[in-house]
């Protein structure tokens, strides 16, 4: 899984599986910008990047929510640094409730900040995919894409069109640069801890309730570490993912009753 040579962007990468992600990239020799709002964490990552291997590691702080700043920060990077090889689409998950309780506006922030931000870094990293002859974009979405989540109404619309443009994508790319999907299963993130509480408050069961519900669910026993999902992605992200185009990958402990 040689990365040197490559630049990777790996978005949502101040915690949880963008940080991971991040991490084992930068193993395999690849140069990472990490992005996040979160200046701070985004900087306590960059030392552990370099002494992972990466010959280069920066910061870019910028928000998901704010699409024109972000593509032109972007555009700036790519000017600035080259080409981005390895484009990993990572983001805040939609807030959890019913979906017959969302509101209008919390489906357009969330296909905003998934689908329209992931198509415009996708547009922007593509020339230079091309001129390069290298190109992994990988998607971190949920095994929602296949099972909906009872409860995460906004989610679960979001992930399933992010599903279907990446699946478009894959008949349009170029030969040698791929496109494919990541679907999480419960993974210990901060993502996950903050969901746990919020179902807790709407259900009145404890967290610890919640928690072992989720585990007698998936086959493995345990919830996933980060660092797990970001070996799938890492896998897809490099020369020997060449082959893979256009799939969804669950790595979920075995927890998805489908096919
Ligand atoms: N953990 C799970 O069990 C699980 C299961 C299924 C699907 N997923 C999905 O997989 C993805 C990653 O999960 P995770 O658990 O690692 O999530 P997480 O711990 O919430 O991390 C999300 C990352 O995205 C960044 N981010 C959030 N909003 C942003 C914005 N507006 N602009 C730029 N960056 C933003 C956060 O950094 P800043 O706050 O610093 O910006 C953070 O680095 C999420 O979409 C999540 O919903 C997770």
């Amino acid at each position: 899984m040689n990365l040197q040579g490559k630049h990777a962007l790996v978005c949502g990468a101040s915690q949880g599986i963008g940080r991971a992600t991040a991490l084992a990239l930068a193993a395999e020799g690849a140069s990472i910008t990490a992005l996040a709002r979160t200046r701070p964490a985004l900087e306590s990552l960059l030392p552990g990047l370099l002494a992972k291997g990466a010959p280069a590691a920066r910061a870019l702080v910028a928000d998901a929510d704010d699409r024109p700043a972000l593509f032109a920060k972007i555009e700036l990077l790519i000017a600035e640094a080259g080409p981005v090889h390895i484009l990993i689409n990572n983001t805040g998950g939609p807030k959890a409730g019913p979906i017959l309780e969302a509101t209008e506006e919390e489906f357009l922030a969330a296909f905003s900040r998934h689908v329209l931000v992931s198509h415009g870094l996708v547009t922007r990293v593509l020339p230079g995919m091309r001129d390069t002859g290298y190109g992994r974009i990988v998607n971190v979405v949920s095994t929602s894409v296949k099972e909906p989540i009872a409860g995460l109404g906004v989610s679960n619309t979001t992930r399933g069109a992010m599903a279907s443009w990446a699946k478009t994508v894959s008949k349009e790319l170029p030969p040698g640069i791929t496109i494919n999907n990541v679907l999480p299963g419960y993974t210990a993130t901060e993502r996950l801890t903050a969901l746990k509480d919020s179902m807790s408050q709407r259900s009145g069961k404890s967290g610890e309730e919640i928690e072992a519900e989720w585990l007698r669910s998936i086959p493995e026993g345990r919830l996933a570490d980060p660092s797990e999902t970001a070996a799938a992605i890492a896998f897809l992200a490099s020369p020997d993912g060449a082959y893979i185009r256009g799939v969804s990958l669950a790595v979920d402990g075995g927890r998805l009753q489908s096919i």
